[in-house]
């Protein structure tokens, strides 16, 4: 044998290793006896954040996938064409966008929905009801159980799908309250550092998980091992993470409804419980006339960095009108309320006080 060869078919002895913390499993393959084939199958790092998220949310099964959009297209794969879809008005700008699209392509009617204020009385036949809650933009609450109960008592069959990204796995169970399937793009609060990209997927039904495991197999949607492993090891610090977010939050927000440049605060209804705490992402309505000040005000901030991220150990300033919803049509998000004066904060790690203290001198500043 040559050198060549022999360097090949080397290998550590890793029997007697006992990593303190699972290693990273950065394979595509594993021998034929694994229990694990084919990472875009199955992957101990990805099998691993999957459990560690499912035991957070107390649901049977997870499903994790690439990112938050990733998970939400796999719910598509449930549907045929000629069904009818429910979507809440107040959702992620690519989400609503995802849904339109797929509807127009696939033949399928989409009806567009405010579910924040919905009664009774309005239940009508539809296969799949998907929201947010609490919601993106503005924070409505939706009554998950009172949604799930009185669509599945018209359609047995309805698939009821939460994104609860904003909510967290810590702080609301939307499988206890009725609904299917729980989802999350994992690249927010459970990443928290705004370096790896991810999405999960829980449910209480074997049909569904089963369905949707094979999808992700077929279409490739499978996370890799390099970002489970990450997620994984965010997860160990979720709880002490939006813990002290959602102090921060609650200081910040009593702070913000002082500010005279401020004409509304947005946070989430806590009283129905389905809830139990939050963190982080808030919006506020500036004052009309200082708008055109906008710019001025994020770029005196020293502590809040602008873009896409959210949820992080950093804070966070963003306009959702240019950004989260940029890719729908002005009248489209106008029609859902959403005006260039609506601007979304996330607290990070940072103390309340100096985040106050730089929010303060950028108000200060645009006087
Ligand atoms: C509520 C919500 N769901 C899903 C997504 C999409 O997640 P990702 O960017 O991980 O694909 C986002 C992104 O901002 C979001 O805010």
């Amino acid at each position: 044998m040559t050198n060549t060869t022999k360097s090949i078919h080397t290998r550590v002895d890793i029997s007697n290793a006992h990593p303190a913390m699972t290693p990273l499993f950065q394979n595509s393959a594993f021998e034929s006896e694994s229990d694990f084939f084919y990472s875009r199958k199955n992957n101990p790092n990805v099998e691993e954040f999957e459990t560690a998220v499912k035991i957070l949310e107390r649901t049977k099964f997870g499903i994790a996938t690439t990112t938050g959009m990733s998970a939400i297209s796999l719910t598509l794969s449930l549907l045929k064409p000629g069904q009818k879809v429910l979507v809440n008005t107040f959702v992620y700008g690519c989400t609503y966008k995802l849904f339109q699209w797929y509807c127009n392509h696939y033949g399928l009617e989409l009806i567009v929905k405010n579910l924040s204020d919905w009664k009774p009385e309005l239940v009508e036949f539809v296969d799949f009801i998907f929201f947010e809650t609490p919601t993106n933009p503005f924070l409505y609450s939706i009554d998950i159980q009172l949604i799930s109960d009185s669509f599945k008592e018209v359609n047995p069959n309805c698939v009821v799908v939460v994104d609860n990204t904003w909510a967290t796995p810590l702080y609301q169970s939307p499988c206890e309250h009725n609904a299917d399937i729980s989802l999350h793009s994992a690249t927010k609060y459970i990443s928290g550092h705004s370096d790896v990209m991810g999405g999960i997927i829980l449910t209480n039904n074997s049909t569904l998980e089963n369905k949707l495991r094979s999808q992700r197999f077929y279409t490739g949607a499978n996370l890799d091992p390099h970002s489970a492993w990450l997620l994984r090891r965010s997860l160990y610090t979720l709880d002490i993470r939006i813990q002290k977010q959602s102090d921060t939050t609650l200081k910040l927000v009593k702070f913000l409804e002082t500010r005279s440049e401020i004409k509304k605060v947005y946070y989430p209804n806590l009283k129905n419980k389905q809830l139990t705490q939050y963190a982080t992402l808030i919006f506020f309505d500036l004052e009309e006339d200082l708008v055109p000040k906008y710019h001025a005000f994020h770029s005196s901030l020293k502590l809040f960095s602008t873009g896409t991220g959210m949820a992080c150990i950093t804070s966070m300033i963003a306009q959702p009108y240019t950004g989260s919803h940029a890719s729908m049509d002005d009248c489209e998000k106008e029609k859902m309320g959403l005006f260039p004066n609506t601007f979304r904060l996330s607290f990070g790690l940072e103390d309340p006080e100096d985040l106050i203290s730089d929010l303060t001198q950028a108000f200060e500043s645009i006087q």
